[in-house]
């Protein structure tokens, strides 16, 4: 795998000091609400799982998955492969995303959610690509900007692959053949 990779943008610590900024943030503004954490799979599950163990207040968390993406490029099309296991009305929702890029995906599904009724929704994304944004969309809580590359590892994947590296790279341009 790391042949793969062309340099390392995010190391290991660096990664864990931002997660546990954003959870201190979240526990002192969520402090006395009903936080849900709404986590986007599959890219997201190591920053959600990261990002619940620093957050101090009591929280609870659920899973959707949509599909939104074929290789490096945004297809515009999101689908829901798996929906909430439960109602979010009384929650305050707060969605938990690995990265956002056009906005296209989290446009989707800010708007599905909304429409249920939740007491508050927000959007919470480790890694924000400004560059890439397509939708009218803003995240209320971001961990790291990044430029406009392809990056794998913590979670994100290239065609299902890297997810598993406990660092942030950026692929060689080769192997998507960019
Ligand atoms: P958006 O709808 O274009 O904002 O796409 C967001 C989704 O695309 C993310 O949840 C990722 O799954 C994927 N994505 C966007 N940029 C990257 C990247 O640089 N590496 C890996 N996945 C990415
Ligand atoms: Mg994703």
């Amino acid at each position: 795998m790391t042949q793969d990779i062309e340099r390392v943008l995010f190391s290991p610590q660096q990664l864990h000091e931002t997660v546990h900024k954003l959870g201190e943030k979240i526990s002192a503004d969520y402090a006395g609400k009903n936080l849900l954490l709404v986590s986007v799979l599959k890219g997201a599950v190591v920053f959600m799982t990261d990002l619940m163990r620093e957050i101090t207040i009591p929280c609870s968390i659920d899973f959707m998955a949509v599909h939104s993406y074929s290789g490096t490029q945004s297809t515009g099309e999101v689908q829901i492969l798996k929906d909430l296991g439960m109602p979010i009305e009384g929650y305050d929702v707060l969605i938990v995303e690995d990265i956002l890029d056009s906005g296209r995906t989290l446009h989707y599904i800010m708007n599905l959610l909304r429409s249920r009724h939740p007491s508050s929704i927000r959007i919470c994304t480790l890694f924000d690509k400004p560059s890439g944004r397509k939708a009218d969309v803003t995240a209320d809580y971001v961990g790291m900007l990044v430029p406009d590359a392809f990056i794998v590892g913590y979670g994100l994947d290239y065609n299902e692959k890297y997810r598993n590296l406990p660092y942030i790279g950026v692929l060689k341009s080769e192997i998507y053949g960019g």
